[in-house]
């Protein structure tokens, strides 16, 4: 059986993560591509030489040109600015926005059939961006973030009661930002909904904690943001869609009507399969977290406004 190919678009900190972590799934061959000559190629080598010792059967290759990318089944796109302390991921727009549509132009040139998956931050504009350059459609474009914030609410929940991680499940909704929609009340552990083991001060101490995740790592790195949890997720994700899983997970989806909004890309919850997202699915939320979703839903619009795409 012939082994997908992953590309991964920028060799910096999340991109050589999500490398790794998909190497040593054996979830495909694995492309690294960056613009900076040697980066790529070093990391590469170095995962390379790690794959004995992992156990794991890919090739692990690094490159600075596009036509190394050629007929990969999914590129993750990585590339751009990360934050560094006291700057919003918004603050990234306009630079992030011309590195996306460079390379997404590049890349599909190349892999005309591949699933997009955008990590760079703002992310939701990004993934916006990369859907409009791509022209690709809807179920092949999607970002990065819901799986990520929830694992950050599930770390904290599951620390604040002394349980399994693997017990707590979270879902974070919204735009991956300080208007993202940490939903309380759709988080359980082992099917116990949270709101019956905490009280509702501790509950709002853990949604904002959530909200601020990105930003507390940022505040320890100094030089960077956070790369581990970033390429885990990203990786269930692909494993989702290579595997045909169609897992229910919070992903950044072009909203068309969904939730009552549209033109925009935000994180809903979706079925993530061989064909990409497959569904979205429609909660019943409550007015106020309808409210909060639609706030998060204007900040990624007023984003994607100022770009004028
Ligand atoms: P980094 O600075 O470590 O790596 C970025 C890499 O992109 C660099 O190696 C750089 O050379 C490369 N690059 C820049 N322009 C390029 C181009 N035109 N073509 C190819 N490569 C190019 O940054 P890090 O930590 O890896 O973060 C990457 C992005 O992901 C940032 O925008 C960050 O904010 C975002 N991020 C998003 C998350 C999410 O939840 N969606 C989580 C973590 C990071
Ligand atoms: C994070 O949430 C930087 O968006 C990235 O860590």
């Amino acid at each position: 059986m012939k082994r997908k190919k992953i590309t991964v678009i920028g060799a910096g900190n999340v991109g050589a993560a999500c490398a790794h972590w998909l190497a040593v799934r054996e979830l495909g061959d694995v492309v690294l591509f960056d613009i900076i000559d040697g980066l790529p190629q070093g990391k590469a080598l170095d995962l390379f030489e790690a794959s004995p010792i992992d156990g794991c059967d890919v090739s692990i290759i690094g490159t600075n040109s596009y036509a190394d990318t050629a007929n990969s089944d999914i590129v993750i796109i990585t590339a751009g600015l990360a934050r560094k302390p006291g700057m919003s991921r918004d603050d990234l727009l306009e630079k992030n926005s011309s590195i996306i549509s460079f390379v997404t132009q590049r890349a599909v040139k190349y892999s005309p059939d591949a699933f997009l998956l955008v990590v760079t931050n703002p992310l939701d504009a990004m993934a916006y961006v990369a859907k409009q350059v791509s022209g690709f459609p809807k179920n092949r474009v999607m970002g990065m973030a819901g799986i990520l914030d929830a694992a950050r609410m599930r770390s904290f929940i599951a620390c604040e009661l002394q349980v399994s991680v693997e017990d707590v499940s979270a879902f974070v909704l919204g735009g991956h930002g300080e208007n993202m929609v940490p939903l309380a009340r759709y988080s359980t552990v082992s099917g116990i909904p949270l709101t019956a083991l905490m009280t509702s001060e501790k509950i709002d101490a853990i949604i904002e904690r959530t909200r601020n995740g990105g930003a507390e790592i940022v505040s320890f790195l100094k030089t960077g943001s956070a790369f581990y949890a970033p390429a885990a997720a990203v990786g269930k994700m692909v494993e989702a869609i290579l595997k045909d899983k169609k897992r229910i997970f919070p992903v950044a989806a072009l909203l068309e009507g969904e939730y009552g909004l549209s033109d925009c890309y935000v994180g809903v919850p979706v079925k993530l399969g061989g064909q990409g997202i497959e569904e979205i699915i429609e909660l019943d939320l409550l007015p106020a977290e309808l409210a909060a979703l639609e706030k998060s839903h204007l900040s990624v619009r007023s984003l994607i406004e100022r770009l004028k795409i």
